[in-house]
């Protein structure tokens, strides 16, 4: 089983911590390991071979030094020119495993997910694994806690060995149709990590979304091997459309298998999440990162990186300061931060 760890995402939620140069994914947010070391560490232990790890070029010698700092054997760097959502990056690391004639199964991990069981995490691989051998794409469920809009769901309760059949997969319904699921009992958030042959992933691919399919059969053919990395031609990455996983293959294929996972999962996508899954909250139910005085605050998450920060009679709020830019926000609002970051780049 070899692992393929998408580490492209831009992380634009965790602004102004997670920056264009450094997103989240190589920051050391919820332990004194980068949120890629940690995905990593995580697979000790588990049958996983060496990782492939699928970056941005702007970003290959901040994924080597991070590896190399844990001397973390790899199976290769390949390097994205452009970013074209996860649906792509994964059909170049399983073009790539199986350019010698190879066919292994991919465990895809997204390198910024939180985890606390991993030993739980390690028999709900060993069981996906199972799946995968019948040429299922299998996910990892988890039970709902909330109507989230950021999230796949999947419907599935029919035993198929040892998970479940998909019958339904629906990538981040609106509001009211999530409110439904969950109240229907019968949906899992799916959480981003999948587990399949390569030859199935392609096959759905082609079958599904043959433009991404045949722009990287054709970047994979004119692939260049650099010292660690592989690089990718960026005229022919770029003619691949820009599509996830979710949308592409996983909301059509029919051959879709779940297995529940029951592990402490958490997508640390914004600043509400990292407060919600914090283990060190004070007695008020305050996160505190580096040096705050509060007073008459509660449920608050405050970060502070270079200077103190001081608040005074606030609940449910973030603030987070950094060495250029201070955030401050409702706790409910922390997602708006999107059109934030969107706003700079245009007045950039
Ligand atoms: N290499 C590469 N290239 N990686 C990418 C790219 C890309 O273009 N875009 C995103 N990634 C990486 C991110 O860094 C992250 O590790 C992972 O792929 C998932 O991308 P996100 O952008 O974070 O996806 P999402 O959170 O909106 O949705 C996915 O995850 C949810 C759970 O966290 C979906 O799979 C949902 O269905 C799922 O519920
Ligand atoms: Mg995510």
């Amino acid at each position: 089983m070899t692992p393929i760890i998408l580490a492209g995402g831009t992380g634009s939620r965790l602004w102004p911590k997670s920056r264009a140069a450094l997103p989240k994914q190589f920051l050391s947010l919820t332990s004194d390991q980068t949120m890629l070391q940690e995905t990593l560490a995580r697979l000790d232990g588990s049958q996983a071979g060496a990782p492939i790890i699928v970056c941005n070029d702007a970003h290959r010698f901040l994924v080597a030094e991070q590896l190399r700092q844990k001397g973390i054997e790899h199976g290769g760097i390949l390097l994205e020119p452009v970013g074209r959502n996860t649906a792509p990056a994964i059909a170049l690391a399983a073009l790539h495993a199986t350019k010698a004639g190879d066919d292994p199964n991919l465990l895809v991990l997204a390198a910024d997910h939180l985890i606390k069981d991993v030993s739980a995490f390690h028999d709900a691989i060993a069981k996906a694994e199972k799946l995968a051998d019948q040429n299922l794409l299998v996910t990892f469920g988890i039970v709902p806690t909330q109507a989230h809009t950021g999230y796949g769901y999947i419907n599935a309760d029919t035993a198929v060995d040892c998970g479940l059949k998909v019958n339904e997969f629906v990538e981040k319904p609106d509001l009211n149709t999530a409110q439904a699921y969950v109240d229907s009992g019968k949906y899992f958030w799916n959480s981003g990590m999948f587990l399949f042959k390569a030859s199935a992933y392609l096959a759905a691919l082609q079958q599904y979304a043959p433009e991404i399919f045949s722009a990287c059969q054709r970047a994979i053919e004119t692939e260049t091997a650099d010292l660690d990395f592989i690089r990718i031609d960026k005229d022919v990455f770029a003619s691949s459309p820009d599509d996830s996983i979710d949308y592409a293959v996983m909301e059509k294929t029919d051959k879709a298998a779940m297995v529940p996972l029951d592990a402490g999962w958490s997508d640390v996508g914004s600043w509400s999440s990292l407060w919600e899954t914090a283990d060190n909250k004070d007695e008020n139910g305050n996160v505190v990162v580096g040096d705050a005085i509060l007073q008459g605050v509660s449920n608050s998450y405050i970060n502070a990186e270079e200077r103190l920060i001081s608040v005074i009679g606030l609940d449910d709020v973030v603030v987070v300061e950094t060495k250029d830019a201070v955030m401050v926000a409702h706790k409910d609002k922390v997602q708006d931060i999107k059109s934030v970051v969107s706003q700079l780049k245009k007045e950039k």
